[in-house]
């Protein structure tokens, strides 16, 4: 098995009576509420998914990985992973106090010892995650709603929150434990926060020609509002897996995090967690994480390119831009086509997204048919 980031796998959940323990001391703590961003990075440190991760970030590593895309302890690591404060809730607080992190429903998920709290610069902070300082940008847009305070310190969950798809809901302990039995060598991981369409299948498949099998883990965490909600999506996947995939080659599991959309720098956050999870490729095809026109189309893939593959551990493959080629009659890329883009079908989820919000069916070449039915099915209830 691939080893995690940072050599091992961390584990924050409380179980047992250490859980109830501390569901009783959290009564009388401090609490802060946190949103389902926020509640998502819990979840997320605290099963191990962003080992070596223990806490939300100190002021230390928070810089060294927006400067160098490194912790301080030296691993690659390339998205602030920060929990704020407003200045009145920051005034209420101190080193050393342990408080409670509870949801939006007021349900207590966890508890935080506090060991730093410090003030940084937003437009900093977008400027090296996003590239930008545009508001229009929805990552810098939820950096500039932030609160102007971070609290750093290590976390302890006692609570999954129930919105998580709990029939695929995996930890990494648990997707490893999964690759064990099916006695999965070599495991290729596919990031989305789409339903899938044909080139992500074209890229899917040409992967698990050379892998022992395919982990689909959808981002189900927040995203932008006209991206098409996670539970849709959910039912999508299982269509096209029960119809096109090789059941005893592929695995769906779910990644509950927030979108950052920031590009080329969560490529690198999205293969990092998927090699937590035990995954020992990861693919980034035509501009992964990325919106509107902020980053290339290959910018996802160059900036690995500063970091040595034995560091990274997890092999990226890369992919250029896939199409479907009425001429060969099959998806292509322009590696293995020779023909115009005349004769090509471009696909891409955002087509497809407008395509069902205007009523319209993209054809056969854009996406399986039984992935539209449901996804023209789903939004018809979702909308009545
Ligand atoms: S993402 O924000 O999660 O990256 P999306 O779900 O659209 O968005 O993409 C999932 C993966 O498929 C990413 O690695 C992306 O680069 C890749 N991808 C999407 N469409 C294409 C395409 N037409 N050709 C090549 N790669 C693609």
């Amino acid at each position: 098995m691939i080893t995690p980031h940072g050599g091992i796998l961390i584990d924050r959940v409380a179980v047992d009576e250490k859980r109830t323990h501390l569901l009783k001391i959290s009564e009388s703590l401090y609490s802060i509420k946190l949103d389902t961003w926020s509640l998502s990075d819990l979840v997320l440190i605290s099963i191990g998914a962003f080992s070596p991760l223990k806490g939300f970030m100190k002021q230390k590593d928070y810089l060294q990985v927006l400067k160098e895309m490194r912790l301080s302890s030296g691993e690659i690591w390339s998205l602030p992973i920060n929990l704020s404060v407003s200045k009145e809730i920051k005034e209420q607080l101190s080193i050393g106090q342990t408080i409670s992190l509870t949801g939006e429903d007021g349900v207590v998920y966890g508890l935080m010892d506090i060991e730093e709290i410090y003030e940084y610069s937003k437009k900093t902070e977008a400027l090296f995650v996003y590239k930008t300082t545009d508001p229009n940008h929805p990552g810098v847009k939820k950096t500039f709603d932030k609160g102007d305070y971070y609290l750093a310190g290590p976390v302890t969950l006692l609570n999954k929150p129930e919105t998580i798809f709990t029939d695929h809901f995996q930890t990494p302990q648990q997707v490893r434990s999964t690759f064990q039995s099916l006695g999965w060598k070599t495991i290729v991981a596919f990031q989305t926060r789409n339903p899938i369409h044909r080139a992500h299948e074209y890229l899917q498949k040409t992967a698990l020609e050379n892998v022992d099998g395919l982990l689909i883990h959808p981002l189900v965490g927040d995203t932008k509002s006209d991206d098409i909600p996670a539970d849709i999506r959910m039912k999508s996947y299982k269509v096209l897996m029960e119809n096109y995939y090789p059941q005893d080659r592929v695995r769906l599991s779910v990644f509950p995090a927030a979108m950052r959309y920031a590009g080329p720098r969560e490529a690198v956050f999205h293969s990092i967690v998927r090699k937590n999870f035990g995954c020992t490729h990861f693919i980034v095809g035509r501009d992964h994480a990325g919106v509107g026109d902020y980053y290339g189309t290959y910018e996802a893939q160059e900036i690995f390119n500063q970091f040595l593959k034995e560091e990274l551990e997890i092999e990226i493959l890369k992919f250029e831009h896939a199409f479907y080629c009425t001429k060969c009659a099959s998806m292509a890329t322009s590696k293995s086509c020779p023909h115009g883009d005349d004769v090509h079908i471009h696909l891409s989820g955002t087509k497809v997204r407008s395509m069902l919000n205007k009523g319209q069916v993209p054809p056969k070449e854009f996406s399986r048919p039984e992935v539209i039915e449901v996804l023209i099915n789903e939004m018809k209830n979702k909308d009545s």
